[in-house]
């Protein structure tokens, strides 16, 4: 996955100038996302699922939102059950990272948190978390054939563009593969959506929203 794409300027091009030296690049409006890989709690995984699964067949009618063919909770609390007290704690942290390098230096704020999961063919609508400071998705359980996350282009004059693909200034979706153990954090605005799930083993996540008191 390509996160940033240098300009160079070929040395034909810089040759057919005459010793005259190229333009300098200056990348502007960067969107800055966040990755870390939490497997240090790795052998905490199975409890953790098993937590989700044992929500999941406690009220079996999820939440829906923008979640098709799966199940999501109405619990938006999930990180504050005891057993994820770590994982919360660590979420927090780098909410605050990511919080201290936006410029907002340290908010107040809680964490709003559901279980997300997806069955064979799940995935979830085009959508931005509306009303956060910030959100993201702990990876738990990421099954051969799962989905991307799609991240659409943000800017919306470069819709228009000519150049499609990697090069400067063109018009671009990043498809995220994530894997377990994986945190993203990404801004609230920032619209994105899930392909459907080739597996029988679900697809589990817990996404959550840091949201202002
Ligand atoms: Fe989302």
């Amino acid at each position: 996955m390509g996160w940033s794409h240098n300009v160079t300027v070929s040395g034909r091009t810089a040759a057919s100038q005459e010793g005259m030296p190229p333009a300098k690049p200056f990348d502007l409006f960067p969107t800055r996302i966040w990755q870390v890989s939490l497997n240090r709690f790795s052998s905490r995984f199975a409890e953790w699922l098993a937590t989700i699964e044992a929500l999941r067949a406690a009220a079996p009618i999820p939440a829906g939102r923008t979640n098709r063919g799966g199940w999501n909770s109405t619990d938006n609390a999930v990180l504050h059950q005891p057993i994820f007290g770590e994982l919360h704690k660590t979420i927090r942290d780098y909410c605050l990272q990511a919080f201290n390098e936006m410029g907002l230096a340290s908010p107040a704020f809680e964490l709003q948190s559901w279980a997300n999961i997806h069955d064979r063919g799940g995935f979830n609508f085009q959508h931005m978390h509306e009303g956060a400071l910030l959100c993201g998705t702990f990876y738990l359980q990421v099954p051969e054939g799962s989905g991307a996350l799609v991240f659409k282009d943000p800017r919306p004059g470069v819709h228009n563009s000519y150049a499609k693909g990697s090069g400067a200034n063109a018009f671009k979706d990043i498809q995220l593969h994530p894997s377990a153990g994986l945190l993203v954090l990404f801004p609230h605005w920032f619209e994105h959506f899930v392909e459907p799930h080739g597996n029988d083993t679900p697809r589990i996540c817990i996404p959550f929203n840091a949201l202002p008191p």
